[in-house]
């Protein structure tokens, strides 16, 4: 691996990415590429700078821009507008351009190069209806799948890669549904070597949690500066559950694919914390409240929001037995891990996430 290209490198999961493939490739070029979009994206440049990876501000919607970086040996893709409420009430047109045309400007580097192409996809590919008909149980702070589960797909231990694709999953899982497929065929008709993760909440210092995206950092930052948090959905009880996985865990899985790229082509893996590394929303607050200190006040939206779902547990059962990887940090880390970032840059964070 003599140049490895991230795309949305000065985002959360590709800042984090390319500094700890530093550490792994110590003469390799990375190339860390984003636009800019994100806001808190610009903090990164200087950890990026100062760990002797490029930045190159560009934007994969621009094909011009992808090939002025030049030949790469592997491209992740990390490029994203990440929210799943991005087109509703307005114009699909970022969303589709960004993860969808843009995706495909990332293979096609891929192809020209030969390079191999990890892509960051989302649990979010699987139709929130069909997530919404499972049957559950309402515990005192969670819902929980129900132990009896019928379709296939899914079972106590969450939703595999076999679960339905049938139905609307917002712009944002149908966007990056697409461009899996899209990769899919790059591999099948030009050889390119590539792996699809679908990742469920991936959380951890340097995420610009915002209300739309990236509840975990969100919900922190609240305890932290103060602010207004509701349990938005659901009867506005706050059980809604997600699995987390902490980046640290997520870098791993990578290394361990990146190595091993020409074994796992061709394969697709859901990826998460699984049920050992889930909170709802309820307990996610308790657990803020323990490792700030602090206590807020959280209010009540009984409405769902578009596209919301009750819970997502990933199965994390094939990419195990293909890997050998788990996940192996749990909530109260990664929550320790965020509350000690945000107090250690509280002054450089405030205006992004107070
Ligand atoms: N964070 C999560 O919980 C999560 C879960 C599942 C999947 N993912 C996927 O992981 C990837 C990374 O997400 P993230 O959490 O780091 O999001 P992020 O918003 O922190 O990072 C994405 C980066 O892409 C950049 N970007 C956006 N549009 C661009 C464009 N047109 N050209 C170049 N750069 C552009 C942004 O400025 C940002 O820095 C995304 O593909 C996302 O869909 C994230």
């Amino acid at each position: 691996m003599s140049t490895i290209l991230i795309t949305g490198g000065a985002g959360f999961v590709g800042s984090c990415l390319a500094l700890g493939l530093r550490d792994q490739y110590e003469d390799a070029r990375i190339i860390a590429f984003d636009n800019l979009k994100r806001r808190g994206s610009e903090l990164n440049i200087a950890r990026l700078r100062g760990a002797r990876i490029d930045f190159l501000h560009g934007d994969i919607r621009n094909p011009e821009d992808l090939e002025a970086v030049g030949k790469v040996d592997l491209i992740i893709e990390c490029s994203a507008e990440p929210s799943v409420l991005s087109g509703y009430g307005g114009s699909p047109a970022y969303v589709v351009n960004t993860n969808l045309n843009g995706s495909i400007n990332c293979f096609e580097l891929a192809r020209k190069y030969g390079a191999g192409v990890i892509f960051l996809s989302t649990s979010r590919v699987y139709p929130f209806a069909a997530i919404n008909d499972l049957p559950y149980l309402e515990e005192a702070t969670r819902f929980s799948l129900d132990p009896v589960q019928t379709r296939s797909g899914v079972s106590p231990k969450g939703i595999n890669e076999n679960f339905s694709l049938e139905g609307p999953r917002s712009l944002y899982g149908a966007t990056k549904l697409c461009s899996e497929l899209i990769l899919q065929e790059y591999q099948d008709m030009y050889g390119v070597s590539a792996i699809v993760n679908r990742c469920g909440v991936i959380a951890g210092p340097w995420q610009m949690g915002k209300v739309d995206q990236g509840v975990v950092v969100l919900w922190v930052a609240r305890h932290v500066y103060g602010g207004r948090l509701d349990y938005i959905g659901f009867g506005g009880h706050g059980k809604q559950v997600r699995d987390m996985l902490h980046i640290e865990d997520l870098l791993q899985l990578i290394l361990y694919e990146i190595e091993r790229l020409d074994q796992l082509t061709g394969r697709l893996f859901n990826v998460g914390g699984g049920t050992e590394v889930s909170a709802s929303l309820l307990e996610l607050t308790d657990l803020c409240r323990k490792v700030t200190g602090n206590t807020i006040k959280i209010g009540s939206v009984p409405e769902d929001r578009p596209a919301d779902i009750r819970l997502y547990i990933t199965d994390n059962t094939r990419v195990t037995q293909c890997t050998g990887w788990r996940p192996k940090r749990n909530v109260g880390t990664i929550l320790e891990d965020i509350h000690k970032w945000i107090v250690d840059n509280r002054e450089a964070l405030r205006s992004i996430l107070a």
